[in-house]
């Protein structure tokens, strides 16, 4: 088996070639601007070892990728609490749907579609002021990348506010239902400034390294969360973080990922690895089509799939 470091540089020559890279995310005036031509890859391992190809230190979107850290906040303010407000099961339809929210009573499926990442959001402002919430998510995210740098673009956001109307009908569905308690323009503009944040794939596979270490944050050390509260985010990201495409995704790389529509994609190899990938070209589910290949690719070099005998991992 070749090295790791050979492996990311041969899928990521592999990447920039590909014709067919999918469609840009166009709902989002500022991520219509962004090059379909752009593929970054990095890979940080337990031991701290990182390995960089293409654009990885380009910073791009990360969008509903966001929504993986938001839930850690929530969960670590109210705890379980917060499933009696939102699912955990995958959904079957697209991160925007409106459709099971009559059926299921105002209750989103998962907090990783829209309507369940907003209600996240509702929870979180539950102990915050908007504008404090947001700086809380970014003080949190930067402890985890161990990086003052990380922002939010404000382009991105005010963009999202003005073109925001599914968006906007679901957080007023919901709160039809009473399962949202704010104002649902305050809790929109916590959830279109988590979504605007800007974040290399280094800076994001740095990120992810808690949920790749048990909950421990490898920078300081420190515990985020408790291993158990990690292993259920990780199970998560398996059944729920790519919409009515995390089947697929789950079949081609057997690895718990998060997806945003700018075109990153955060994946997790639980004790080995925390994987970033980016190509702002989508796939019919609004998932990375290269970073999904190039992922796929990763786990047939590596063995690194969770369905795979430990033993055989490189
Ligand atoms: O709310 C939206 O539509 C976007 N801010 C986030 C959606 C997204 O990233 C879906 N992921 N593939």
């Amino acid at each position: 088996m070749p090295s790791l470091a050979i492996i990311i540089q041969e899928i990521a020559q592999e990447m920039a070639q590909a014709p067919d890279r999918g469609r840009v995310a166009d709902y989002i005036p500022a991520l219509a601007q962004v090059s379909a031509g752009h593929f970054g890859m990095a890979v940080v391992l337990a031991d701290g070892t990182t390995h960089l190809a293409g654009d990885a230190d380009v910073p791009f979107s990360i969008q509903s990728i966001s929504k993986v850290f938001s839930l850690t906040l929530a969960l670590g303010m109210v705890g379980d609490a917060l499933w009696r407000r939102v699912g955990k099961e995958p959904s079957g339809s697209a991160f925007n749907s409106i459709m099971q929210l009559e059926s299921e009573h105002g209750i989103p499926r998962n907090p990783f579609i829209n309507a369940g990442a907003i209600v996240v959001c509702d929870h979180l402002l539950g102990h915050y002021e908007p504008r404090e919430i947001i700086g809380e998510l970014l003080r949190f995210v930067r402890s985890l990348v161990g990086e003052d740098t990380i922002s939010i673009d404000a382009v991105v956001a005010r963009g999202e506010q003005e073109t925001g109307f599914r968006n906007i009908a679901l957080a007023n569905y919901m709160r039809g239902f009473g399962n949202i308690h704010h104002p649902v323009e305050r809790v929109l503009g916590v959830y279109f400034h988590q979504c605007a944040l800007a974040m290399s794939c280094r800076q994001l596979a740095l990120a992810g390294r808690y949920l790749m270490a048990g909950g421990r944050n490898l920078a300081t050390g420190r515990s985020v969360i408790s291993p158990q509260r990690a292993r259920r985010i990780n199970a998560l990201m398996l059944t729920c973080g790519h919409y009515d495409g995390s089947g697929e995704f789950a079949f081609r790389t057997g690895l718990p990922g998060k997806s945003g529509v700018g075109g990153g994609i955060l994946a997790i190899v639980p004790g080995r690895a925390s994987v970033a990938v980016w190509s702002p070209g989508l796939n019919e589910h609004g998932n990375s089509q290269l970073g999904t290949l190039a992922l796929e690719r990763l786990v047939q070099k590596t063995n690194w799939s969770v369905f795979e005998p430990a033993a055989s991992r490189l």
